[in-house]
């Protein structure tokens, strides 16, 4: 039996709710058909968005939302995406599939489009190929309310008012497809492009973003943290979990064996240690820890399914992909005094994404179930928890992982969600779980859970679910339960 304790008197840092954020990209069917179908579409949609996927994306929760790139945004050029569509530059997207870009999604669909969410926004800006006029410009018709060149092109093009824009990204792997840059130099253009990105409304300061480093390039973190220190809020890092480790050859999505599928979950736990490392990094060169880690890029990536377009990264989506969800964002929330945000990559038909569309039919992924159980998570108080577990071996990466991963939170009425991922395969674990200082009055849980093959597709959208979840026996200051194999399971705990 293993021992679970948590410690409500333990307040240890809010969950900033954009943790659970997400990231959309012009690739492939991620914006175009999976977002966007346009108002004269067939698919039912208000202002050219999928009804059924604003619908499903807002029960879920989803808080902030990263657009429009990725490494498409260091080839973005905003001006192209503004006014009467019809008249809208077209353009290539070199990186992903070498297709037409048309540019009918540009800054107000996009805007649109949180509002409709009801999410916070973030813009990722060009430095690979854009001028700091062009950012500047870019700012300035999204938040300035004046008499301005760029407000009133905004106010011709139908927006009289600006939008409220919460962070901005200056770069994006700046050390790769952004521009190949080394990170001296990309540190002195992030202060460059930075100065003239001005806070228009002196009440709202737009959170910066500086491009952090690919997975464990520390040396990036250490030369970018010490250029932009006292400029910059956030620095990002992005990490995806690659089965193989190998990027010819990732893997598939829904075709592994036990080796690849431990080595998958093995891979995704590395987060821990990349966010520990790239944060003790920082705060070498920061003392004050004037900066956060986000991680704005993170999740699956396998080879795409078969038949489909190799630049459009469609992937399929198991009960594999919601271990690894379940096992990230716990270790999110327990980092969450210097992790800020996170973004999955990426929100529809791409990657590890929580929808895929077929025409008119969409179906809800795993991994959309875990971010809807995880959903209470957001903007509660962490508190002390701790897990006995048994360890896994991964023989393909020589390492060990533990098999419970959990976090806990508290809301603001004394409530408790703890949530507990059972990354095994083939076994369950029995636990007992102890409150501090707490009469248990009731609890409640629910579970995903599945072989971990299992999926949902068009002909069987329902087969991987939440349900409600009973094999547990309340204690009168705790519970025991037994966490099946390969299950994520949220309890609620009054
Ligand atoms: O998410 C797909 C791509 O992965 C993004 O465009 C890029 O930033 C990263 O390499």
């Amino acid at each position: 039996m293993e021992k679970y304790l948590i410690n409500p008197n333990q307040k240890i840092s809010k969950i900033n709710k954009n943790i659970y954020g997400h990231f959309a990209e012009h690739l492939g069917r991620c914006i175009y058909e999976g977002i966007f179908v346009g108002k004269d579409s067939k698919i039912p949609n208000v202002n050219g968005m999928r009804k059924d996927a604003v619908s499903a994306l807002k029960e879920m929760g989803l808080p902030v939302l990263r657009w429009p790139g990725g490494c498409f945004a260091d080839e973005y050029h905003w001006k192209d995406g503004i006014g009467a569509p019809e008249t809208r530059k077209k353009m290539i997207n070199t990186h992903w599939g070498g297709v037409v870009e048309d540019n009918s999604f540009g800054t107000h669909e996009y805007f649109e489009l949180c509002r409709q969410l009801g999410c916070e926004t973030y813009v990722n800006a060009n430095v690979g190929s854009g001028t700091v006029q062009e950012m500047s410009e870019w700012v300035e018709y999204m938040t300035f309310d004046g008499l301005s060149p760029m407000s009133e092109l905004r106010k011709r093009n139908g927006a009289e008012k600006p939008w409220k824009l919460d962070y901005l990204g200056v770069g994006n792997e700046s050390w790769g497809c952004g521009g190949n840059m080394n990170p001296e130099y990309y540190g002195e253009l992030f202060r460059r492009y930075n100065t003239y990105c001005r806070d228009y409304d002196g009440n709202a300061h737009i959170t910066r973003v500086a491009c952090g480093p690919n997975v464990a390039d520390y040396n990036w973190t250490k030369k970018v943290a010490d250029k932009v220190k006292g400029k910059a809020d956030l620095i990002s890092l992005h990490y995806y979990t690659i089965p193989t480790g190998v990027w010819e050859h990732k893997g598939s999505a829904t075709e592994f064996d036990e080796k690849e599928y431990i080595s998958t979950i093995c891979k995704a736990y590395r987060m821990e240690e990349l966010v520990s490392n790239h944060i003790a990094m920082m705060d070498s060169v920061d003392p004050q820890k004037r900066m956060n880690l986000i991680v704005d890029e993170w999740g699956t990536w396998f080879d795409v399914e078969p038949g489909t377009n190799p630049g459009f990264l469609y992937q399929q989506n198991t009960m594999r992909d919601a271990i690894v969800a379940g096992v990230t964002l716990n270790i999110f929330n327990k980092h969450s005094d210097r992790v800020k945000m996170a973004n999955i990559a990426q929100t529809v038909n791409v990657l590890q994404s929580v929808l895929l569309t077929d025409g008119k039919k969409m179906v809800k992924t795993p991994t959309y179930f875990v971010f809807k159980m995880y959903k209470e998570h957001q903007d509660n108080t962490l508190i002390g928890s701790y897990i006995t577990t048994p360890m896994i071996n991964s023989e393909w990466d020589k390492k060990e992982f533990p098999q419970l991963v959990e976090s806990a939170s508290v809301d603001e009425n004394g409530v408790i969600y703890s949530t507990i991922a059972n990354a095994s395969a083939k076994k369950s674990s029995k636990i007992k779980c102890q409150i501090a200082d707490r009469k248990i009055k009731s609890i409640k849980a629910e579970i995903l859970t599945g072989e971990c093959h299992e999926k949902n597709d068009f002909e069987n959208a329902e087969a991987v679910k939440t349900v409600e979840f009973t094999d547990f026996r309340k204690l009168s200051d705790g519970f025991t339960a037994t966490i099946p194999a390969c299950s994520v399971v949220k309890f609620v705990i009054e």
